[in-house]
C-alpha cells in the first residue's frame, strides 16, 4: 500500500545527508556557515526523517497487532504536520515568531490527531494480543507535545511565564528521553519477533520497563525545569536502568547464534552505547570539575546522540519498515551493512575526542561529520532501491479486463 509519509522520510534522509556533508565542509571552512543550518541539521533527522516515519509506521504496526485492518492513510494528519514542517523550515532560519508559532501548532494538532487513531484501534476480537508497543506510542507522542510546545516556544521568551530554567534542555529532554526513547523501544517490542525469528529475553518485563522509562523521563524533564538534581539523577537512575535492561532483552536471545548478528542488530545494540556517553560524563559537569569542558560538552553532546543514537538506530528499522511496506512479500531484514555501522561509530568517536581536544576541535569535527555523511550514503541507497521498486510495483499497468 502507498505510505506517502516514506517518500518524505525519504526525503529528508536525503536533505540530512546533505546536511551532514555541508557541516563537514563549515568545518574544515570551505563553505561559509548558513543560518538556520545548525537547527534544520538535527530536525532534518528528528523531525523531518524520524517523527515522520513513525507517523507513517505507528498506525500499521499498532493496527497488525491488535488485529484489526491495516487503516486508510489520513491525509488530514499527513497536511497538518507537513504543511508544519514546512512552515518551521522557514520560520527558524528566519526567527520570525509567527511562523514558528504557527508551524508547532500545525505539528502539536498532528501529534495529538494520531494520539486519537491510535487509542482508537482497540480489537474487536477478544482473544487479539494487546499491542504491547502502544502505551510506549501513545506515551512518547504525549513527551513530544511538551517538546514541541517548548520548542515553539524556545526563542520567544515562552519559558520566562512557564519558569523553566534550562529551556533548551527540556526540550531535548522530553524529545529524547521522553518521545524518542518511548517510541523507539515500543517498536523494539512490537517488532523483534519479526527481525530476530525469537521472543525477547524476559517479555514480562515489558510493563516494568515501561514505567520506570516514563517516570525516568518525567524525573529528566522536571531536573532542568527546576534545575534541581533531586529529580534529574533519580530520573537518570531509572530511565538508564530500564534502558539497559531493554537493551539485555533484545541481546541475550541472540548470544552464541553468530549469524543472527548481522550490521543491522549491531546498529540497534551498539547505537546505545552513544545514550551512555553523556551520562558517563554528566557527573563530571555537574561537579564543575576544573579543566573539563562542560560547556563545549553541553554545545556538542546532542549532535553525538542524535547521529550516533537516533540516526543510527533508524539505519537499521527504517529500511526494515520500509520493506514491509514497499515490498511486502520479501524477507523481513534490518538495514545497515559493515561500512555504515564502522563509520557512523568512528564518526561518535570523532566528534567526542573533538570536544576535549580544543586545538584541533574543527578538523576533528570535521572528519566526523564526513564520516557520518558517508554512513548515510549506503542507507539512503537502500531506502532508494526499497521506494523505487515498490512504487515500480505501484506503476505497472493494470491489465483492464477485455470489453467483449
Ligand atoms: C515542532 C517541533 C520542534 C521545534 C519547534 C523545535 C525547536 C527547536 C529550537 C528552536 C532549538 C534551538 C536551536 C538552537 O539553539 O540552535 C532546538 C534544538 C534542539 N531540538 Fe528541537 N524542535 C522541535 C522538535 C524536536 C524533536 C522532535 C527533537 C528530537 C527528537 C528535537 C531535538 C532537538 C535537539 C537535540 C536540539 C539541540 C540541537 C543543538 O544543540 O544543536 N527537537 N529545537
Amino acid at each position: 500500500m502507498f505510505n506517502p509519509y516514506f517518500l518524505v522520510t525519504f526525503l529528508y534522509v536525503g536533505l540530512a545527508v546533505l546536511g551532514a556533508l555541508d557541516a563537514s565542509l563549515t568545518h574544515f571552512q570551505i563553505v561559509p556557515v548558513i543560518a538556520g543550518l545548525r537547527w534544520m541539521r538535527v530536525h532534518f533527522i528528528t523531525l523531518g526523517a524520524l517523527t515522520e516515519f513513525a507517523f507513517g509506521i505507528l498506525p500499521i504496526v499498532v493496527a497488525a497487532r491488535v488485529n484489526v485492518p491495516r487503516p486508510q492513510t489520513r491525509w488530514d494528519i499527513w497536511l497538518t504536520l507537513n504543511l508544519g514542517l514546512l512552515i518551521l523550515l522557514l520560520g527558524i532560519p528566519m526567527v520570525s515568531g509567527v511562523l514558528i508559532t504557527a508551524g508547532g501548532t500545525l505539528v502539536f494538532i498532528a501529534v495529538i490527531l494520531l494520539m486519537q487513531q491510535l487509542g482508537q484501534m482497540r480489537s474487536a476480537q477478544a482473544e487479539a494480543q494487546p499491542s504491547s508497543g502502544k502505551k510506549f506510542y501513545i506515551t512518547g507522542l504525549a513527551y513530544l507535545l511538551l517538546g514541541i510546545i517548548i520548542g515553539t516556544g524556545l526563542w520567544q521568551g515562552w519559558s520566562t511565564w512557564l519558569q523553566i530554567k534550562v529551556p533548551i534542555e527540556v526540550h531535548i529532554h522530553a524529545n529524547n528521553w521522553g518521545f524518542m526513547s518511548l517510541v523507539f523501544a515500543g517498536l523494539l517490542i512490537d517488532l523483534y519477533p519479526s527481525f530476530a525469528g525469537r521472543s525477547l529475553q524476559w517479555p514480562k518485563s515489558i510493563n516494568r520497563i515501561y514505567w520506570m522509562m516514563t517516570i525516568g523521563a518525567l524525573g529528566l524533564v522536571l531536573g532542568p525545569w527546576v534545575q534541581s538534581n533531586v529529580f534529574a539523577v533519580p530520573g537518570l537512575i531509572l530511565h538508564l536502568s530500564a534502558t539497559i535492561w531493554l537493551v539485555i532483552n533484545v541481546a541475550k536471545p541472540l548470544m552464541g547464534d553468530r549469524s543472527a548478528w548481522t550490521a543491522g542488530i549491531w546498529h540497534i545494540v551498539t547505537s546505545y552505547v552513544w545514550i551512555l556517553a553523556p551520562v558517563l560524563v554528566a557527573p563530571l559537569i555537574i561537579l564543575k570539575v576544573p579543566g573539563f569542558p562542560g560547556a563545549g560538552i553541553e554545545q556538542n553532546a546532542p549532535q553525538a546522540l542524535i547521529y550516533g543514537w537516533v540516526l543510527q538506530f533508524g539505519y537499521a528499522i527504517i529500511p526494515l519498515l520500509f520493506r514491509r511496506v514497499f515490498t511486502p512479500d520479501q524477507q523481513p531484514k534490518l538495514g545497515g551493512n559493515w561500512f555504515s555501522l564502522i563509520a557512523v561509530h568512528i564518526g561518535a568517536m570523532f566528534l567526542w575526542v573533538g570536544i576535549f581536544a580544543n586545538d584541533s576541535q574543527a578538523t576533528l569535527h570535521g572528519i566526523a561529520y564526513a564520516l557520518w555523511f558517508a554512513s548515510m550514503l549506503p542507507i539512503a541507497y537502500e531506502l532508494w532501491q526499497i521506494v523505487r521498486s515498490g512504487m515500480n510495483r505501484l506503476e505497472q499497468p493494470v491489465s483492464l479486463p477485455a470489453t467483449e
